[in-house]
This record gives structure tokens, sequence and C-alpha cells, in this order.
């Protein structure tokens, strides 16, 4: 792994694994291919820690004549792709752009690598990698009593967003399978941190708190996720780049399972202890109308991440919770010039103004 091309890297968890890339590997050097959709910005991209190593592409990964050219002139070896529409109510309302990035994207990124790495009987650049960044959402909702989720379970994607990564994960598994493609996939449970898109829970309700307006919970809130603090996730997937096998599939999960109600009013604490208002940010919290086909459970089993390649969370959901907290309490310059965004407030007003609340 020498030149490594990340898609999606001025998005959430790119831009934290760029981050973690320059500190980590000095001796690499990293392409950046990301679109600047409303959820990628350059603000996720100020002051990295070794700049002469990275290079930022502005382009869609849908452009194959721009991948082409990508890969030959920066001698790529190993793809890490996050590019992505990633957010389940926005697939709910429009659907399209999830398949076009995430199906046709995912497609046109492993049919340049293939025609790059492999164009005859002998790979042209025998030590590739493709690693694809997917969710556990592929695999549908857990009852109550189900054991987690574990990297044999049946998918059964519920959201357009889910059914698009698990797409895109069929396909890199068959080029793999068919071409010998050095593929890897990872199935990641929900993330938060620092740099994280406020139109996810967590940033949500942060920065609705910090501007005392309402703090949505959908449907009753006893909705559970497996939650993952980014930077352990950024820690898996450079361990499965260094010594994960080619053609495996890893689940990575936080080995949190906090009701969603509970985040909230975790948040809610830390905020009352860290930037105490004139009354408690609790009296904020609304139940809102859910979301269709919401899924109730997810949980992930990392038996086989743990075992074989000896990764675990560092992170309690405290420990990262309080770290997200105090990141955004000291960014608010970034996160005035994420609100600024059209994209963001059309967002609010689009998801939350006419959601029904319950009496
Ligand atoms: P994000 O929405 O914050 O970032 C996505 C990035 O991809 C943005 O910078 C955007 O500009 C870029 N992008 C979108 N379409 C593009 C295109 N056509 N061409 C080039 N760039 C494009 O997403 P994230 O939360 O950082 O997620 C990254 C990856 O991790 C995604 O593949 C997502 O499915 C996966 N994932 C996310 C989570 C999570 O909790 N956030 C959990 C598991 C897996
Ligand atoms: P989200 O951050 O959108 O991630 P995902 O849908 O990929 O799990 O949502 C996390 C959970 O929080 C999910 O159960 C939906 C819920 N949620 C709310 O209750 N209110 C909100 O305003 C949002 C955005 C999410």
């Amino acid at each position: 792994m020498r030149n490594i091309l990340v898609t999606g890297g001025a998005g959430f968890i790119g831009s934290n694994f760029v981050r973690h890339l320059l500190t980590r590997a000095p001796d690499l050097s990293i392409v950046n291919l990301d679109a600047l959709t409303y959820a990628g910005s350059r603000e996720n991209l100020r002051d990295l820690p070794v700049e002469g190593r990275h290079t930022f592409v502005e382009g869609n990964i849908c452009d194959r004549q721009l991948v082409d050219t990508l890969l030959r002139r920066h001698h790529i070896d190993t793809i890490v792709h996050f590019a992505a529409e990633s957010h389940v109510d926005r697939s709910i309302l429009g659907p399209e752009p999830f398949i076009q990035t995430n199906v046709v994207g995912t497609f046109t990124l492993l049919e340049a690598a293939r025609q790059y790495w492999l164009p005859g009987q002998e790979p042209a650049v025998p030590a590739h990698r493709f690693h694809h960044v997917s969710t556990d959402e592929v695999y549908g909702s857990l009852a109550p009593d189900d054991p987690p989720f574990s990297e044999s379970t049946p998918y059964a994607p519920n959201s357009p967003y889910a059914a698009s990564k698990a797409a895109s994960d069929h396909l890199v598994r068959a080029y793999g399978h068919t071409y010998g493609m050095r593929v890897s996939i990872s199935n990641s449970s929900n993330n938060y941190g620092p740099f994280q898109f406020p139109e996810k829970l967590i940033p949500l309700i942060i920065l609705n708190a910090l501007e005392a307006k309402e703090l949505p919970v959908y449907g009753d809130g006893r909705q559970v996720r497996d939650w993952l603090y980014v930077e352990d996730h950024c820690e898996a997937i450079e361990l499965i780049l260094k010594s994960g096998k080619a053609g495996e599939t890893y689940n990575i999960g936080g080995g949190n399972q906090p009701a969603n109600l509970t985040i909230v009013e975790t948040v809610c604490d830390l905020l009352d202890e860290l930037k105490p208002a004139a009354a408690s940010y609790h009296r904020l919290v609304q139940f809102v109308a859910d979301r269709p086909g919401h899924d109730r459970r997810y949980a992930m089993d990392i038996t086989r991440i743990s075992g074989e390649l000896g990764w675990k969370p560092r992170h309690t959901m405290q420990e990262g919770l309080r770290l997200t907290v105090e990141w955004f309490l000291s960014h608010p310059e970034w996160s005035a010039a994420i609100q600024k965004q059209i994209g963001y407030r059309n967002w609010m007003d689009r998801n939350y103004e006419n959601r029904e609340r319950p009496a």
C-alpha cells in the first residue's frame, strides 16, 4: 500500500480516515476524490497533518475517464471506497442519487480498477487492493432477542439506502470471485464523532440543543443502533488494509447499544455539564412522527475482526460522546460554515417542518 485513492474523503468518515492515515503511515500518498455533494466539504480537510502527501480532486466517482486518469497518473495500488449517499431519511424522500452513486459509482470504480490492475492473465499491479466501506444496514433489522449480525447473516436491506449499499457489496464480492481482484469489504455500525454532517442523529441533537431548538426523537425513541466512535472505525479499516484477507468481509461494531432516547438524554447531560444554559437541555426533547420502515435494532458480532486482526473498539459510548460534544463545542466555526449551506437548511425544513408531533 503506497498510493491510495480514497473516495469520499471530504465526508465524515473519509476525512477522519485521511487524517488518520496521514498521521499513522508516513510513506504513502493519498489522492482524495470527492464530488463535494451537500455532505462533503473542504472544511473537513483543513489543517491536515501532512499536506504534501494529500491531493484533493473534486470529481465524481461515476466519471470513468477521470477515474482512469487518476489510477494511471498516481500509480494507485489501493482504493478505499467511502463515497456514497449515506443518509437513510434522504433515501426515503429521493432514492435516485443512491442508485447512481452507490451502485453505478461503485461499478465504475471496479471497472476502472479491473482494467488498470488486471488487464490480462497476469495482474499488472499484483499488490492491489479494493476496500469497500459498507454498513450493517444491509442485514436488515433485529428483534430484541435475535443474535447480532455476523458476516454470514443473510442480506435483507430495508431502506433504499441499505439496498443500494447491499447491491454495491455484491458487485465488489463478484469482482473478487470472478476476476480475482483483491477485494475486501467492511460492514460497520453507526459512526459518530468529529466532522459528522448534522443531519445524522448525534450531531443534529448537539447543534439543535446549542440553538435551543427541539431535539426530534423518531417514534418511541427505543430503536437501537450499535454505536462506533469514528476513530475506532478508521483503525479497523487500516488493519484490514494491512492484514485482512483478500476476498474477506469484516463486521465492525462499537459494542455500545443504548436506545436512541438514551443517547439524546446523555447528550443533554453532557451539554448541561459542559455548556450550561439557563434551563436544562432536556426540556427540548420532542417526539416526532417515525421514519417509514424504521429498522428497530442493529447489533454487530465482531468475532472475526477481533480474532483474526486483534481489533476491538477503544472507546466506550460515554467516552466517545464526551469527545464528540467537546469537539463540537470547540469548533463553532465548522458548524457555522456547514449550517450556512443551502443543502443543510433545505433538509432541515423538508424533513422536520411538517413532521407530526404527538399531542
Ligand atoms: P458522508 O455522507 O458524510 O460522506 C460521503 C462523501 O461522499 C461526501 O464527501 C460526498 O461529497 C462524497 N460523494 C457522494 N457522492 C459522490 C460521488 N458520486 N462521487 C464522489 N464523491 C461523492 O458519509 P459517511 O458517513 O462519511 O460515510 C462514508 C461511507 O461509510 C459510506 O459509504 C457509508 O455508506 C459508510 N458507512 C457510514 C456509516 C455512518 O454511520 N456514517 C456507517 C457504516 C457505513
Ligand atoms: P441516523 O443518524 O440517521 O443513522 P441511521 O439511520 O443510519 O441509523 O439515525 C440514527 C437513529 O436515530 C435512527 O434510529 C433514527 C433516529 N433519529 C431520530 O430519532 N431523530 C432524528 O432526527 C434522526 C436524524 C435520527
